[in-house]
């Protein structure tokens, strides 16, 4: 039997001109004036389960008045809450779930239209039908309890709120190589500033390199290109040909990060938004969950353009930029942030650390050759030599014992770890992120540019029902193809669905 509950049987008060009216379908009125009645008995207040939605008038207090009417009426409250309103921007709703009679909720009419300036009432349940499951109240469906779960963002807005910067901020370590220089420290407050004053939506400040800064990218630039055919990945290579073309990749030209941002939007929905420095592994992995790249926009110190202890520019567009204009691997980097939305500082830990064994240092293995597809191994002349001379380090990528390894960050790492492709480490990262304890789902929308809380019944068959669209579509497009391609292997699409939905469903932890 389907356990969809009873969901909200009628909005039955409703405001008209200044006055609170009914409908004339209003339940509880017919059960007060029917049946009771028509025995000519004193009629017995029938109790029922009742949601209460208003906002408030914009009024000093109101809140608090609006509240003592429940209590005044005596009339008991099971749950309180307040959220976003559904009906206007910038107001905020209060809902109540409450038991009470018709006699009550009159009186409760008349109180609350004093304070509230809109007013929704339903019912939510009434106890007499004890074969179905439990109906959910309104507040189940609306919003999620976070009890005191860490807070993440919600919206891609929301990442204006996400900018803890840890290190490399507007300061330098004393063993930075730009630290004893006026002129670069003046320059870093330059990029510092554009990335504090930056708020999401708005275009990224294009700068001026100056010719020294163009001169240690040209550098760095040459020596690792003449790497990249040899030892990237396949998809790395395939994307380098369009940011020559659409970004100004060049050796004596740094790429501006809006041109970048713009093509990236184009290949992958992926976007760059600037950063100060180091930001916290909490609220970059946030960033990824939207397909939001932050990203250095300033350039290391000229003195040695082989080396840097923080990302920087070189960093950034030479080895993230071409992967995240692959879908799968923007995908897989999306999924690795969305497993860290409101995990506990633990599991935030362990899931930055298997990004910086696969997103910085991961390799793959094609036509039996190992490649790097690793953006701190493609951006290091040094490390990628090493890393691809020395096989012994290199082992097959098992989330649960990668995430033991230490991140070294000051030298070469301890051991590197490779997977065949970008499916592969997907669904290897699928597996771990079970574990992560979270009582509920996350889903990114694109179209809203949120994150979906899927905590209970009606929110999971929503975005079940949105799949079937997509399923519809996929299957009348597998028709037609086949139709056409004797040679198309449907088993083989098939099966990964069926994966999918086995591994929804629990399965593989039952092998
Ligand atoms: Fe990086």
């Amino acid at each position: 039997m389907s356990g969809s509950g009873k969901p909200l049987l009628g909005l039955w008060l409703y405001r008209s001109g200044e006055d609170w009216s009914y409908k004339e379908d209003c339940p509880l009125q017919t059960a007060a004036t029917g049946a009771n009645q028509a025995l000519n008995e004193e009629p017995k207040p029938k109790v029922e389960k009742i949601s209460v939605i208003f906002t408030l008038k914009n009024q000093v207090g109101g809140l608090v008045r609006a509240l003592q009417a429940f209590q005044d009426l005596g009339i008991n409250v099971n749950h309180i809450e307040s959220r976003p309103s559904q009906l206007a921007d910038n107001q905020v709703d209060f809902l109540v779930d409450i038991d009470t009679d018709q006699r009550k909720l009159d009186q409760l009419g008349r109180l609350l239209k004093r304070e509230v300036q809109t007013m929704v009432i339903g019912t939510y349940g009434n106890g007499e039908e004890n074969e179905f499951p439990p109906p959910t109240p309104l507040s189940a469906t609306t919003s999620f309890d976070f009890d005191d779960m860490p807070w993440f963002p919600k919206k891609i807005s929301e990442l204006d709120q996400a900018q803890n910067v840890l290190m490399y901020g507007a300061e330098l370590d004393a063993d930075h190589p730009g630290f004893k220089d006026p002129v670069y420290r003046k320059r870093r407050e330059q990029f510092f500033r554009i990335a504090m004053n930056y708020k999401h939506g708005q275009p990224i400040p294009k700068v001026q390199y100056t010719p020294e800064e163009i001169k240690t990218w040209g550098t760095v630039f040459r020596e690792l290109h003449k790497l990249y055919q040899k030892h990237a990945c396949r998809e790395y290579l395939e994307n380098w040909p369009q940011l020559e073309k659409y970004c100004g990749y060049r050796e004596d030209n740094i790429p501006q990060l809006e041109d970048v941002n713009v093509f990236l939007k184009r290949k992958t929905g992926f976007q760059l938004r600037p950063v100060a420095g180091y930001l916290s592994p909490r609220d970059f992995l946030s960033g990824l969950a939207f397909r939001v790249f932050h990203c250095t926009q300033y350039i290391r110190h000229s003195s040695d353009p082989f080396y840097t202890p923080e990302p920087d520019c070189c960093h950034e567009l030479l080895g993230h930029m071409p992967l995240l204009a692959n879908p799968s691997f923007a995908q897989f980097s999306q999924e690795l942030g969305l497993a860290s939305l409101g995990a506990s500082e633990e599991d935030v830990n362990k899931l930055a650390t298997l990004y910086f064994f696969t997103v910085e240092f991961g390799l793959c293995k094609q036509e039996g050759e190992m490649r790097v597809y690793g953006a701190g191994l493609l951006s290091s002349v040094a490390e990628l030599r090493h890393a691809i001379n020395t096989p012994e380090k290199i082992k097959r990528f098992d989330p649960d014992e990668t995430v033991k390894q230490e991140c070294i960050i000051t030298s070469f790492q301890l051991g590197y770890w490779y997977t065949d492709s970008f499916e592969e480490a997907k669904e290897k990262m699928r597996t771990f992120a079970e574990q992560i304890q979270r009582p509920f789902g996350l889903r990114y929308n694109p179209y809203t540019q949120s994150v979906e809380v899927l905590s209970n019944e009606q929110k999971i068959t929503a975005v079940v029902s949105e799949l079937r669209g997509d399923l519809c579509i996929v299957n009348s497009a597998l028709k037609k193809i086949s139709a056409r391609h004797s040679n198309l292997d449907v088993d083989k699409i098939a099966n990964l669905l069926q994966t999918g939905l086995a591994t929804s469903n629990g399965e593989d932890n039952q092998k």
